[in-house]
């Protein structure tokens, strides 16, 4: 359970909940990969469940979701992008799951649908296409529990984050705790750690994991969820800048801040630091120690595996590079 995740200024404070995109798992493997993300103590297993219809693609089906219900104590985040999901009642029935959530744009009758569901026992949610307005949920929100904001259009993994939605997180943010607080609102698609973080900051409190920050090939999906935690940690960003030089490359920088603590973490792209506060070590796996102060700059190159240790609260500039680009500093091995 992510203990120190919070939203400064939003009322209550809400733990913010990982929950991995098992359509990007290896479904050759998916036990394996199950149990790694078991072992990273994930919140919620993302199940995608599409018709060809309403999106135009087949991922997981509801067999496959029970089953997977069966195999595992981690709850599970059903979410329908069919059309008309009433017809579908019972095999979320059957399913069990702690979340359903069905898109506005795929019923006549969404409050009558958000009420049957509710009497199955579980959270529902309605989830939001990138283009479709909030109005959609004027009169709707008292029926919910949570809200999902697609951050791409639905149907695929791998998309491209469309950033102007940041900014309807917030409204829908601003609508839930405006009625009953501390209502979840979710997130789906292309979520890396800095566009995780720039949503959080914006109110969502359930992140869903794909391609863009658990499933890479062969990567350790517990370790890699390690990363992705710390990197969402601490205050949310209050300055992130993003540089797009071209499709091919992005570059970003941020300011990172956090109390006393420790977290295993693998490096998949470079990052320059620049310590402006506090104290920090870096422990690698091949056994060197590195203890950085305040004005202390430095790079960790992708491929770095060890932990990170802030032994004295701590700020931090930084700017994440692909690996691609040849390092002039030296850096942390
Ligand atoms: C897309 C699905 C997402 C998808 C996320 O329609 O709803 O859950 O699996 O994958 P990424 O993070 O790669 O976009
Ligand atoms: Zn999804």
């Amino acid at each position: 359970m992510l203990s120190k995740l919070s939203k400064p200024g939003r009322g209550a404070c809400m733990p913010v909940k990982i929950a991995p995109s098992l359509m990007c798992a290896n479904l050759l493997d998916l036990k394996r990969d199950i149990e790694q993300l078991e072992r990273a103590k994930v919140d919620l297993f993302h199940i995608d469940v599409m018709d060809g219809h309403f999106v135009p693609n087949l991922a997981l089906s509801f067999e496959l979701a029970e089953k997977i219900g069966r195999s595992t104590s981690v709850p599970l985040d059903l979410h329908l992008m069919v059309e008309r999901p009433e017809d579908f009642i019972e095999p979320v029935r059957r399913i069990k799951p702690a979340y359903v959530s069905f898109h506005v744009e795929s019923t006549q009758n969404p409050i009558r649908l958000a009420r049957a569901f509710k009497a199955l026992g579980v959270e529902v949610g309605v989830a939001l296409n990138p283009s479709t307005p909030v109005q959609a949920l004027t009169y709707l929100i008292d029926e919910l529990d949570y809200v999902l904001v697609m951050t791409v259009e639905p149907g695929y993994a791998g998309q491209k984050f469309i950033p102007q939605v940041v900014h309807k997180i917030q409204t829908v943010r601003a609508m839930l705790d405006a009625t009953r607080a501390n209502r979840a609102l979710e997130v789906d698609g292309n979520l890396n750690a800095e566009w995780a973080r720039q949503c959080v900051a914006s109110g969502a409190s359930i992140l869903v994991a794909g391609t863009s920050s658990l499933f890479r090939d062969g990567a350790d999906l517990c370790a890699a969820c390690q990363e992705f935690r710390h990197r969402i940690e601490g205050r949310p960003e209050q300055r992130v800048w993003n540089f797009f030089t071209d499709n091919s490359q992005q570059f970003f920088a941020g300011r990172w801040s956090s109390t006393r603590g420790k977290w295993r973490v693998r490096y998949t792209e470079n990052e320059m630091c620049l310590i402006t506060a506090g104290k920090v070590q870096l422990v690698s796996d091949a056994g060197s120690r590195h203890i950085f102060g305040p004005g202390d700059a430095f790079v960790i190159p992708s491929g770095f595996a060890g932990s990170w240790e802030v032994i004295e609260d701590c700020v931090k500039v930084y700017a994440i590079f692909e690996s691609r680009v040849p390092l002039h500093k030296p850096s942390v091995e």
